[in-house]
């Protein structure tokens, strides 16, 4: 039998640790407050921004919402978050993607300061991850060490195979399963014989955007998968880049779609936004 691991129960675990936390910060005088900037209303957007405030909501984090019109320059943008970067009372500073096409995400990312940069996308916080130094990690792929650490799942010595070459999702990733002493393979859309090197695989984490990619033949009897995809197929049903009725039975554990890995990014997120106090 495999073990379905429960990114919904994990993350629960972590707000409930995270809220107790932020109540000792709170006796000390220490408040926490996360700047989240939305530009536009793009509908998917919008329910993950919305998520994000009620994860703050819960843990007793104070978010500070700015709702910014489809129009707002690239220049606005930029000045709005100099202004944040500036305000000590904002300890993190979140721009929703994906940004409107007339604003450069690059140049906002880069604009954050390294210090609030809850979600780890600056450049300095990906090479302080990089050479093992501290800084910021992008919660999904953080979210997925939790995930794996605490269903009691090994990670040292053992192959890990990444589909997926992402600056938010492959590569951190490849880098925190160094960093746990992994071995690590990372897979992308012009790997030459995929299945054989993911039928290697002894952790193999999914992060390819394509609904269902991924069935039995790819993956070797008794691997642990995960599954970082989210799509909503004909049905209005949400599924993940794993074909998980297919690859379930072959897997010793698997995350599903959705209440797997989803989680773990608004619970990494706050982790991370509590960190900037600490
Ligand atoms: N859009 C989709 N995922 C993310 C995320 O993790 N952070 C931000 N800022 N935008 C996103």
């Amino acid at each position: 039998m495999y073990q379905i691991i429960d990114g919904k129960k994990i993350s629960q675990e972590i707000k409930d640790e995270l809220k107790e936390k932020v109540a000792g910060l709170k006796e000390q005088g220490k408040n926490v407050a996360l700047a989240v900037i939305q530009v536009g209303n793009d509908p998917a957007s919008s329910v993950y921004v919305n998520n994000k405030k009620k994860a703050c909501a819960y843990i007793g984090i104070e978010s500070l919402a700015y709702e910014l019109p489809e129009e707002t320059t690239e220049q606005e943008l930029v000045e709005l978050v100099e202004k944040l970067n500036a305000d000590d009372k904002v300890n993190g500073i979140l721009v929703q993607l994906p940004l409107p096409k007339h604003i450069n995400e690059e140049t906002i990312i880069q604009t954050i300061s390294p210090k609030k940069d809850v979600d780890g996308f600056h450049m300095q916080s990906v090479g302080a991850l990089c050479v093992g130094a501290k800084g910021y990690v992008s919660c999904t792929p953080l979210g997925i060490i939790e995930l794996l650490k605490r269903s009691g799942i090994e990670i040292a010595g053992k192959h890990c195979v990444v589909i997926g070459r992402s600056n938010i999702v492959g590569k951190p990733m490849a880098l925190l399963l160094l960093r746990e002493n992994g071995t690590v393979t990372v897979c992308h859309s012009r790997t030459q014989d995929l299945k054989e090197i993911t039928g290697q695989a002894d952790i193999l984490v999914v992060a390819i955007g394509k609904p269902k990619f991924v069935d039995e033949t790819y993956v070797k009897e008794g691997a642990v998968v995960i599954d970082v995809g989210i799509h909503r197929n004909e049905q209005n049903k949400l599924c993940g880049d794993v074909d998980f009725d297919r690859v379930a039975p072959h897997t010793s554990a698997i995350t599903p779609v959705p209440g797997g890995v989803g989680p773990m990014t608004i619970a990494m997120l706050m982790n991370n936004c509590v960190s900037s106090v600490e």
